[in-house]
């Protein structure tokens, strides 16, 4: 069943700033959906949208099988929230903030309880039960203001980045604690990230968005050959040097994707120690000047490279 749909979704800030631009996705329900953006892309503002905290301007959203305007309070009860910034009691202990967090849902005490137990025991956070709040790590804060958002038994749980500025301890740590989520209360997760590792390994379906439109959407395997394709990289000096060597590399191997980034030239490539090897020996033959050739990953700055030039080749 789908847990969200989303179409055609359009937000314009009073200060004229359009963050949405005619945005459409399908959530799966029971799946880990990653929205994958960089800064200013539109994730917070969507999220906003989709926990019924901002009108957008026009475009329609269905959760849960409810319209999202005439159904929002019963909407409100299935979804809990973590928003960017922290919103746990630093003052309290971390069972008086879940105890706390129950009350705001009605939950009946015995009830909470038990769910609290259930919640440390699973997100195993016996450890810090004596120690107090204001001292926990920002990942441990983090993992508390997840655990709180869990009382409510949410069908959806929205995540606003996670898992960001952490170390890679504390982002392991979380992603266990999603997959949790998802397999063990069976909760339709939906986050974001501008991390494309993140993306790739933790979630069912990932969307990849820009300027407040989605680019692409599909299962990390679908997307393979965009997010873990090797790639070859040639540094120069300075872009003057890229170009010129881009524009005779394209003249001498035609059929090589290979494209400008900022000083570097980047082939797309499915052999790539033999591409680097073949490519190294040219540059050394024909004396270009380079400063370093070596196999590399794509960024989210590579992936939407290949993207746009994937839809000019389309002709789109
Ligand atoms: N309340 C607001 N009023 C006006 N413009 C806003 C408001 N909130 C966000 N914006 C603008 O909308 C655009 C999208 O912002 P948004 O916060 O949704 O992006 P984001 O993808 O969450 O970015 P980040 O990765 O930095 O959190 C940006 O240009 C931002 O400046
Ligand atoms: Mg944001």
């Amino acid at each position: 069943m789908t847990a969200i749909l989303v179409e055609n979704l359009v937000k314009k800030y009073k200060n004229g700033v359009q963050a949405l631009k005619g945005l459409s996705l399908t959530v799966k329900e029971g799946e880990i959906y990653s929205l994958l953006g960089q800064n200013g892309a539109g994730k917070s503002t969507l999220i906003n949208v989709l926990t019924t905290y901002l009108h957008p301007t026009s475009g329609s959203v269905t959760m849960l099988g409810k319209d999202i305007y005439s159904g929002a309070a019963a909407i409100r009860t299935d979804i809990a929230c973590v928003a960017q910034r922290i919103s746990i009691d630093t003052c309290l202990s971390l069972t008086d903030n879940m105890m706390f967090q129950s009350k705001l849902y009605k939950i009946p005490k015995v009830e909470a309880k038990k769910r609290m137990e259930t919640l440390i025991n699973c997100f195993e956070l016996e450890r810090y039960l004596k120690y107090p709040v204001a001292s926990y790590s920002g990942g441990v804060k983090r993992r508390l203001d997840i655990a709180l958002n869990m009382m409510s038994n949410p069908k959806i749980l929205f995540l606003d980045e996670p898992t960001v500025g952490m170390d890679i301890q504390s982002r392991m740590a979380m992603w266990d604690m999603m997959k949790k989520i998802r397999d063990d209360f069976g909760t339709t997760i939906f986050f974001t990230t501008h991390y494309l590792e993140e993306s790739d390994s933790l979630s069912d379906t990932i969307c990849i968005m820009k300027d407040g439109k989605e680019v692409i959407q599909g299962t990390p395997h679908a997307l393979r050959g965009y997010l873990r394709q090797d790639m070859v990289k040639i540094s120069f000096a300075g872009e003057e040097e890229a170009k010129d060597c881009l524009k005779l590399l394209k003249s001498e191997f035609i059929n090589e994707k290979a494209h400008l980034g900022k000083d570097e030239i980047l082939i797309n490539s499915e052999n790539s120690h033999g591409d680097l090897k073949i490519v190294n020996r040219w540059l050394l033959e024909n004396s270009i000047a380079f400063m370093g050739i070596e196999i590399v990953q794509p960024t989210l700055e590579d992936v939407f490279i290949r993207l746009t030039s994937k839809n000019e080749e389309e002709g789109n």
